[in-house]
């Protein structure tokens, strides 16, 4: 297996913890020992978003300040954005030569994001091909390792049949990416269901310690403690499902599951101890944004020079699709 990484974002806007768990995390250990190409993808985001698409090139640099921030470093590893290399683009459309309409039909996410979403236009083709883009993201840089949530797990399945029909007419020219399933729990927010932009419940890296503490302060915990004497049960609180993921200290852990449940320590001392974890990981985030909001030039400089490294392998892939195709 090759050492090449791919792995993208969409820019809706300022990530949050669940991305910093799920996700970035995950790439910053990665970004020393792999050759990892990291992008964010604004093609993606204008699919399933093109009636507003004012905001994507604000949201572009607020994750990337985000990135930055968090940990993800440019001298080691390639950060850009996806439309500043086009060849996404043109490779997109090769393999859509290659794509049955049934296997994008029958995608999981498709299906249930047509049936769920209503508020957004999806009846284009480019919701429909949303796996096609994602799969020329990938096989664009060869990447044999492709870091994902298993959400995504049914898009990697159709990037690796598209290989291997595409290298049967045309030849071996692409590669067969392997899926790494990134080993974290769903992240709940402030209303206990999934940590999402889009139902409003997030704590953003972007946040104040005062905004931190105002939604762990007024975060959902076990129905069942309606009183501070109800004892309660760690496993269907969602601040404890924080705690597993932020709080390093095992004992503390210990000391509070087990307070939990004899109703030792109320849900607000329980909060307090998470704050001070959440506030170890946010702080260094926040002293590093205050950095790049005071040096805009710099985030220009990476993405520049981010575009002249993806886009040097991307051409040299395209070449040879378009030499495998025969014109
Ligand atoms: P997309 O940008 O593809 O719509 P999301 O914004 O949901 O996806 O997040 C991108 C990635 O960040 C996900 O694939 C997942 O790995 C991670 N992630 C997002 N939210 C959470 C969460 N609440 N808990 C754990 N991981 C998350
Ligand atoms: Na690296």
């Amino acid at each position: 297996m090759n050492q090449r990484v791919f792995s993208g974002m969409r820019p809706t806007g300022q990530l949050h913890l669940g991305h910093l768990a799920g996700a970035l995390t995950n790439w910053i250990k990665l970004q020393d020992g792999y050759d990892c190409f990291y992008s964010i993808v604004d093609w993606h985001a204008l699919m399933s978003d093109y009636a507003d698409s004012s905001k994507i090139e604000s949201n572009c640099r607020e994750v990337l300040i985000d990135w930055l921030s968090s940990g993800l470093d440019p001298e080691k590893c390639v950060i850009f954005v996806q439309s500043h290399v086009p060849q996404h683009a043109e490779l997109h459309l090769a393999l859509s030569m290659v794509t049955p309409l049934g296997w994008l039909q029958r995608c999981p996410t498709y299906k249930e994001q047509i049936i769920n979403i209503q508020n957004k236009d999806l009846s284009n083709y480019a919701f429909l091909g949303y796996p096609v883009l994602m799969a020329a993201d990938i096989l664009l840089y060869k990447a044999g390792i492709v870091p994902v949530g298993e959400d995504q797990s049914a898009h990697l399945e159709i990037a690796r049949e598209m290989v291997r029909r595409f290298n049967g007419f045309f030849g071996e020219v692409l590669v067969e990416p392997q899926i790494m399933l990134t080993p974290t729990p769903k992240v709940p927010g402030t209303d206990g269901k999934k940590m999402s932009k889009s139902y409003g419940n997030s704590i953003n890296l972007a946040d104040s310690p005062e905004d931190v503490w105002n939604k762990l302060r007024t975060m959902v915990t076990d129905p069942a403690r309606e009183k501070r004497t109800d004892p309660g049960d760690p496993e269907k609180c969602p601040v404890w499902d924080i705690h597993k993921v932020f709080n390093n200290s095992d004992s503390e852990k210990a000391e509070i599951a087990e307070g939990c449940r004899t109703a030792g320590i109320g849900c607000v001392d329980c909060k307090k101890k998470l704050k001070v974890h959440v506030e170890r990981v946010m702080n260094p985030i926040r002293e590093k944004r205050a950095y790049y909001e005071k040096n805009p030039d710099l985030l220009g400089d990476i993405l520049r020079e981010g575009a002249v490294k993806a886009g040097a392998v991307a051409r040299k892939t395209m070449d040879e699709v378009v030499a495998a195709l025969g014109f």
